[in-house]
């Protein structure tokens, strides 16, 4: 097996497969054979905006528990944020591999000054999966990005260890947002979260979930992104996310610039195991083409460093297109 060492928020990754953040990383049964078959490093499942707020209200007896549908209030108080720092504590105890604990947040609020909490479990880093849905059309694409900004600033006046923000793709300029990240101290950033989209069914003429699952043609929109994302001259590190099903994914990745590459809906499909089959994948086509370590290629096909960066900038394909009939 090659050397697929790599490093990430500035910890030393042995590979640069994540799992990524779900239910699989909810167990330390589970984390630990994530460990044993290669797993870089994992991200816990993550922690609720909610599940924080109803753990402040209900320390605070004056206050109440704001307004929630029945599902969120449920979920919240059966799994308390108490079981979640021990799952850190414990993870931490068993594990070797870095442990990266992860909250999704829609707001800058209130919230915040308990990552103070998730850092003194014994976190190597915190992730962030953060998105604030634009429901209002009087308030502007600036207005919702300095909500992100707000969000970061108090963060990283709380907490030192280092922060991954999971984004999304929609913002009108990407390479800005990531330029004012890493201007605000953010260390990291995962590209892309993948939402919870709804989708109809025309037969009960319901509103259903799309997709839980994603597909590998989903990397069509990240690429691109990661590419030019990783052509900048800031020093801040990727984390590729979705649609990845194989070694020879995880490689297109790194390949466009990638620090590291996040697992999930494979390993739904095929078992954590299949982390292995991943790592050597990535060894075997390393051995084909030479390459001593993860450094000798990564970004090799970057914005910067491809000698046609034109591919990267096109979005109307004349030509593709004109020659399909
Ligand atoms: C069942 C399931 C649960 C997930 N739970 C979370 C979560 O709690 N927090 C989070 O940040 N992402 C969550 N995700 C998103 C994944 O971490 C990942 O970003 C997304 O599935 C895309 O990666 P993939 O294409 O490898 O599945 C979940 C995904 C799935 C399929």
């Amino acid at each position: 097996m090659k050397n697929l060492s790599t490093s990430y928020l500035g910890l030393n990754l042995k590979s640069p497969v994540i799992v990524s953040s779900s239910r699989l990383t909810s167990t330390i049964e589970n984390l630990r054979v994530a460990e044993e078959n290669g797993a870089g490093a994992v991200v816990l499942k993550s922690l609720f905006e909610e599940q924080i707020m109803y753990h402040i209200s209900a320390l605070d007896t004056s206050a109440g528990f704001p307004e929630a549908d029945d599902y969120i209030a449920w979920y919240t108080k059966s799994h308390s944020v108490e079981e979640y720092l021990n799952l850190i504590v414990k993870a931490k105890k068993t594990l070797g591999i870095p442990v990266i604990p992860s909250i999704n947040c829609f707001s800058s609020r209130g919230w915040t000054d308990f990552a103070k909490n998730i850092a003194d479990s014994g976190a190597d880093a915190l992730e962030i999966n953060v998105f604030f849905m634009p429901l209002d059309r009087k308030k502007s694409a600036a207005d919702s990005e300095k909500i992100y900004f707000d969000l970061i600033e108090r963060l990283k006046d709380k907490i030192s260890i280092p922060i991954a923000l999971k984004i999304g793709f929609r913002f009108s300029n990407i390479l800005y947002m990531i330029d004012q990240f890493y201007m605000r101290g953010v260390e990291g950033v995962v590209m892309f979260n993948r939402f919870y989209e709804p989708d109809i069914d025309i037969n009960s003429m319901e509103i259903v979930p799309a997709s839980v699952f994603s597909n590998g043609d989903e990397k069509r929109y990240i690429l691109r992104w990661i590419a030019m994302a990783s052509a900048q001259d800031i020093k801040i590190n990727i984390s590729a996310s979705t649609g990845v099903n194989s070694g020879e994914d995880v490689i297109k990745y790194l390949l466009a610039g990638a620090d590291t590459v996040q697992v999930c809906s494979v390993l739904y499909q095929k078992g954590l195991p299949f982390l292995k089959v991943m790592n050597q994948q990535i060894s075997e086509w390393m051995t084909k083409n030479n390459f001593k370590s993860i450094s000798d290629f990564r970004g090799k096909l970057n914005w910067l460093n491809y000698q046609k960066p034109g591919v990267f900038e096109r979005t109307q394909f004349m030509k593709y297109f004109s020659s399909v009939d």
